[in-house]
C-alpha cells in the first residue's frame, strides 16, 4: 500500500486540480517536481497514479528530504538530490511542478533567472509553475515574457488567495533584505512546443 500525505485541504491540491483539470494526469507516466517536498510530492502522487515522480531537492536540504523519506512511502516516488542549475535532465518527461521552488533560487546560491531557465531547459510537456505573488524574489513579469520568446504557450494564468497568508521578515533570506506577506499564489499552466526538442 502506498502511503502519502493527504493533501485534500491543501490549497496547492486545489490549485493542482482546478489547473490541470483539462489534463489527462491519469495518463502521464513520467513526471518531476522541481523542488520538491512532501505536499508537491504528494499531490503528483494522488493525481498522477499511474506516473513515476522524480522528486528534485538542492543537495543537502534534509528540511525537505526528511519529510519526503518519512511522510511517503510509494515505489513511485524517487528522491534525487541534485542542484538543478548544474544538472542535464536527459529523461523526457510529461509534467513538470513547479511549486514554490523559485522564491528559493537565492537561498542555494543561484539567481532567479538561473534556475527558472534550467527548469524550463527540463523536457516535459507542460509544466504548473505556481509562487507566492507577493514575493520580491520571483519576477512573474520576467517569467511571461521568457515563456513568450521561447514560444512555450501559457494555457492558463490564474490568481490564487492564500487562505493563510504568512508574513516573512526581512532576515529570512540573507541576500534578500525585502519583507512580505504571502496573500496570493500566482500560477501558470505551460505547454512546450513539440519542436522544441
Ligand atoms: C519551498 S520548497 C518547495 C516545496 C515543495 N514544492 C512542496 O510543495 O512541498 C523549495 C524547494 O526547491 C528546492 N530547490 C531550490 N533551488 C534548487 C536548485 N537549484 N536545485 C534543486 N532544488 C532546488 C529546495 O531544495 C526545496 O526542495
Amino acid at each position: 500500500m502506498e502511503k502519502i500525505v493527504n493533501t485534500s485541504k491543501s490549497v496547492h491540491d486545489k490549485i493542482f486540480y482546478k489547473m490541470t483539470k483539462r489534463l489527462k494526469t491519469r495518463d502521464f507516466k513520467k513526471v518531476i517536481d522541481a523542488g520538491s517536498g512532501k505536499t508537491s510530492a504528494s499531490i503528483l502522487l494522488k493525481y498522477c497514479p499511474n506516473a513515476q515522480v522524480d522528486a528534485v531537492i538542492f543537495p543537502g536540504d534534509n528540511r525537505k528530504k526528511n519529510p519526503l523519506e518519512n511522510a511517503i512511502g510509494s515505489d513511485r516516488l524517487e528522491i534525487m538530490e541534485a542542484d538543478i542549475c548544474k544538472t542535464v535532465f536527459r529523461k523526457k518527461y510529461d509534467f513538470c511542478f513547479v511549486n514554490l521552488s523559485l522564491g528559493e533560487a537565492t537561498r542555494w546560491g543561484n539567481s532567479f533567472e538561473d534556475l527558472f531557465h534550467h527548469i524550463m531547459d527540463i523536457k516535459a510537456d507542460y509544466f504548473l509553475i505556481e509562487d507566492v505573488f507577493e514575493d520580491p524574489c520571483v519576477h512573474f513579469r520576467y517569467v511571461e515574457q521568457y515563456l513568450k520568446e521561447k514560444g512555450f504557450t501559457i494555457l492558463k494564468k490564474k490568481k490564487f488567495k492564500n487562505p493563510n497568508p504568512e508574513h516573512y521578515p526581512k532576515n529570512k533570506y540573507e541576500k534578500y533584505k525585502l519583507e512580505y506577506t504571502s496573500k496570493h499564489f500566482q500560477t501558470y499552466l505551460v505547454k512546450r512546443n513539440q519542436d522544441k526538442d
